[in-house]
């Protein structure tokens, strides 16, 4: 170590954060030097401190190669002891996924089990794979390159591999010149696309307000999108679910974790749609949300009793809302007690008599569930877990203790063998006995705990610094493993000096497999999802419908998800619509932010832009902290809200149609718009506008005072959805857009399946089929190979009834072309049926179809649908 030194004129290694000062800077033993003139991080690394591995054999298999690395070269000795020996395994999976995984030799280490998550199985190696993987031996060093072009997506040649108990690191270069996303979860403030600051971007699951913008938050998605200078995109995926630090400078990506393996997927593209998709074969494609749950949806913190609800949902219905499902908080429990009513407030037949009302109406109820279980003799869920011994445990057996909102309260262990069953049983007597709920919203699942770390409690006053209440409530007398309490390396959590086990349960708790909660933390609402979702599988006829806060790679899978906890400030109205966007780059489509904000109170302007653009998030749903703020509340919202979740509505068929797809073939539903114009680089600092399916742009206002949006409109003709005017892209455009207004256009090309606006999606799709055909204008994107054909447009349209399984008996599928050549136009609809009835019997008539872009053509009435029933050609004619 005689040679470390600090090179102040070298290449710096960033070794801090933005904000640490001198003395934290030399605590970790690194170089501390201001430089006020460059971007050069002030605290790094020591020089000449490297550590390297040569790979001492290497074979090949069927699947790619597999290698022995030795560590020649040992570093920075402060973050603890090398492992020696590692496995190097490289798999070519397929054209365009690479699997590159370098783990200890002997497979001791934790990597996130394939029962939770599995991986795609392979059997041969891909035979003509977009990338070139490259090795050096001596110092062992790998690089993927991109064959069609020889672009370099990843290279450790000139880097240190890190392979320590507690501390992994491997950088690469990364073009300057690429634009980066992923990576989160975090509220971004500076929008979607990444900062090349130097500043990590920590990976520790973290019950944070969402308003806290660019610091840890609930979820970890160890996944980044790269979009390189032309548009060709790749994708990194690094499967590790311990605590990272992920640091991005002008240059360089560096991954620093605190445990597992370097398990890393690259993904080819090489458009982002196949990035995205190459990704959701590795962690699982997004579910199919339930249909009513494209509804929109009412939540509040604070409704006191069942009459406050009953008030809100008449509410609703009298000032003609749509409003499809209403929600319930904590408040409804007993003393917070999961699966249990507040006797006096929400009586049981009260509450039976709401929930009956609702369904009467067609409307939903969904509440909330916590993970802590209150420590209470007597209370069924707590004797049950404690039976079937299910709640998590120290080293030395003793149940964990911490405090949410019940007071004391267990954790269940989501990998106990038994958890499945206890949590099913659970929610199921709940549902049958009690009240039966049509979804599940799981909160608090970092896990959140308002216990300080243990570790720390006993080093200040041993009360914690919430008082004495705390140490009654929370154990701190656990059985600690100190190296899993300060791992060497200090991950950039939250608050910056926060330990690992604050606010959260401790990482010295172990699971039944023997797992430390220090290698499983990140998993712990990832895993609830899961068994939320597979309970409610067993408990409901219909498909599941989960609401999650905390997530991890793979949760899209099983659950929708939320932003979190937002404030009601223009600031967080904005930033909603990276949350949005980065969830669904995270595989989690389903997704929306508190409307008219969580935090703080709302005003009537915010709320009025808010709820016109959060009628178009994939999921709809208003929430707040004990502020009143229902839509009705003042007629400036509650014009808004009438116009844009009218819309919604309408748009149901669309939207239930692009989360098939995206559930059959991987992709997003709310997708940034370089994800559909890769080649426009105008798009990839755009995180105020997005496209819902692959037609429909949303524009939204997002400043206080404002009546027109600075829109970029995309290569080709869009029609405005109320007016219909058409606009010609790309172009910035100053569109008018005051209060009570939202900008959103239907991109020519395409067919957007419809049906009149209803209070629910179960009454509107009652009604008929409506399409707008939107053609480009003649000879413009015509995509038909067909000769003769001047305008062309297409669309699907996919309905199951809400049944439990997609594609099933009672669904089926819509492929609509329209054809335009010289005087005559045609539009072709093309039916698929699930199951083998071959019937019509749930395909609704045909309404309005619409066609744009034609001289003399609009609210043309098909006579033929119903004889048509059969599906041969539907010809509408004269469209010229
Ligand atoms: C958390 C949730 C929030 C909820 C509150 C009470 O803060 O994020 O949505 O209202 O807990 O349950």
């Amino acid at each position: 170590q005689s040679n470390e030194r600090c090179a102040v004129d070298g290449p710096r290694k960033d070794c801090g954060w933005l904000g640490i000062n001198d003395l934290g800077c030399e605590a970790r033993g690194c170089c501390w030097a201001p430089d006020y003139d460059s971007n050069k991080p002030w605290c790094f690394y020591k020089s000449a401190v490297a550590s390297a591995y040569d790979m001492v054999s290497v074979r090949e298999t069927d699947l790619g190669l597999e290698g022995e690395l030795q560590l020649t070269t040992s570093g920075l000795p402060y973050l603890g002891h090398d492992i020696q020996q590692l496995k190097l395994s490289v798999q070519f999976e397929t054209q365009g996924r690479l699997h590159v995984k370098i783990s200890d030799w002997a497979d001791s280490r934790w990597t996130v089990p394939e029962s939770l998550l599995p991986r795609p199985s392979v059997s041969t190696a891909a035979s003509d794979p977009l990338y070139a993987f490259n090795y050096q031996q001596s110092p062992f060093s790998f690089s993927v390159i991109r064959k069609e072009d020889g672009d370099v997506l990843f290279d450790t040649t000139e880097h240190s591999l890190f392979f320590k108990q507690q501390y992994l690191e491997l950088s690469s270069p990364i073009a300057e010149s690429a634009a980066l996303y992923g990576i989160g979860e975090r509220t971004r403030s500076e929008g979607i696309r990444l900062q090349r600051d130097g500043v990590p971007t920590t990976l520790w699951n973290k019950d944070t307000a969402a308003a806290n913008a660019d610091t840890n938050l609930y979820g970890s998605h160890p996944f980044l999108m790269a979009i390189a200078e032309g548009g060709n995109a790749h994708g990194i995926f690094l499967l590790n679910s311990n605590g990272m630090d992920v640091v991005l400078d002008k240059s360089t990506i560096s991954y620093r974790a605190l445990g597992g393996v370097l398990d890393f997927y690259f993904f080819l593209g090489p458009t982002p749609r196949e990035v995205i998709q190459q990704y959701q074969e590795v962690i699982g494609k997004p579910m199919m949300p339930p249909g009513w749950s494209l509804g929109f949806h009412q939540c509040r913190w604070g409704y006191r009793n069942v009459q406050e609800l009953d008030t809100v949902i008449e509410s609703y219905r009298a000032a003609d809302i749509p409003l499809e499902a209403m929600w319930t908080d904590i408040d409804y429990m007993d003393g917070y007690r999961d699966f249990t009513l507040d006797k006096k407030n929400f009586d049981l037949s009260q509450m039976r008599a709401l929930v009956t009302k609702l369904h009467d109406a067609g409307q939903r109820w969904v509440p909330i569930i916590d993970p802590g279980i209150k420590v209470d003799t007597g209370y069924p869920a707590y004797d049950d877990g404690i039976r079937e011994d299910i709640f998590l445990k120290d080293a030395n057996g003793k149940r964990y203790i911490g405090k949410v909102w019940p007071g004391a309260v267990h954790f269940p262990d989501w990998f106990h063998p038994g958890a499945q069953d206890y949590w099913t049983a659970q929610l199921r007597q709940f549902h049958d006995n009690l009240v039966p709920f049509d979804g599940i919203w799981i909160d608090m699942n970092e896990a959140s705990n308002f216990c300080q770390a243990p570790g720390e409690a006993l080093q200040s006053n041993g009360l914690g610094r919430r008082g004495l209440s705390e140490a009654i409530a929370c154990s701190h007398n656990i059985s600690l493993r100190l190296n899993l309490e300060h791992p060497p390396y200090r991950i950039n959590n939250a608050e910056k000096t926060a330990p690992l086990s604050e606010k959260t349960i401790p990482v010295s708790i172990v699971h039944h497999d023997g797992t430390f909660e220090y290698d499983a933390h990140n998993l712990y609402g990832f895993t609830e999802a899961q068994l939320t979702h597979r309970a409610l599988e067993d408990i409901l006829v219909e498909r599941p419908f989960v609401l999650t806060r905390s997530s991890f790679s793979g949760s899209g899978q099983y659950t929708a998800h939320w932003s979190g906890d937002n404030s009601a400030t223009w600031d967080d109205l904005r930033w909603s619509i990276g949350s949005v966007l980065n969830s669904n780059l995270f595989g989690m489509p389903m997704v929306g932010a508190d409307i008219c904000g969580f935090n703080l109170q709302t005003t009537e302007e915010l709320c009025t832009r808010w709820i016109s653009l959060g009628a178009f998030y994939p999921f709809s749903r208003a929430h707040s902290d004990h502020y009143p703020q229902e839509l009705y509340l003042w007629d400036t919202v509650a014009n808004a809200a009438r116009k844009a979740l009218k819309m919604r509505m309408r748009l149901v068929p669309y939207l239930y149609t692009a989360f098939k797809k995206a559930n059959t073939e991987g992709g997003m539903v709310a997708s940034p718009l370089w994800y559909e114009f890769p080649t426009d680089a105008s798009t990839y600092d755009n995180s105020r506008q997005y496209l819902l399916g692959s037609g429909v742009l949303v524009s939204p206002v997002l400043e206080k005072g404002q009546d027109h949006v600075d829109a970029y409109i995309p290569e080709g003709t869009w029609y405005n959805i109320w007016d219909y005017s058409a606009i010609q892209g790309p172009q910035t455009a100053h569109l008018p857009c005051p209060l009570g207004e939202i900008q959103v256009h239907v991109r020519a090309g395409t067919i957007i399946p419809m049906q009149q606006p209803a209070n629910t999606t179960k009454q509107a799709a009652a009604g008929p089929l409506d399409l707008i055909v939107a053609l480009p204008p003649p000879g413009q994107g015509v995509k038909s190979a067909e000769q003769n054909v001047d305008q062309y447009a297409e669309g699907a349209v996919y309905m199951d009834g809400g049944a439990m399984a997609v594609n099933g008996p009672d669904s089926f599928t819509i492929n609509f072309e329209a054809r335009v050549s010289g005087q005559r136009g045609r539009l072709m609809a093309a039916p698929t049926f699930g199951g083998n009835a071959l019937t019509a019997q749930h395909v609704p008539s045909l309404g309005n179809v619409t066609v744009l872009g034609v001289e003399c053509g609009s609210q043309l009435h098909d006579p033929f649908w119903k004889e048509a029933a059969t599906f041969s050609n539907v010809i509408v004619a004269g469209v010229r």
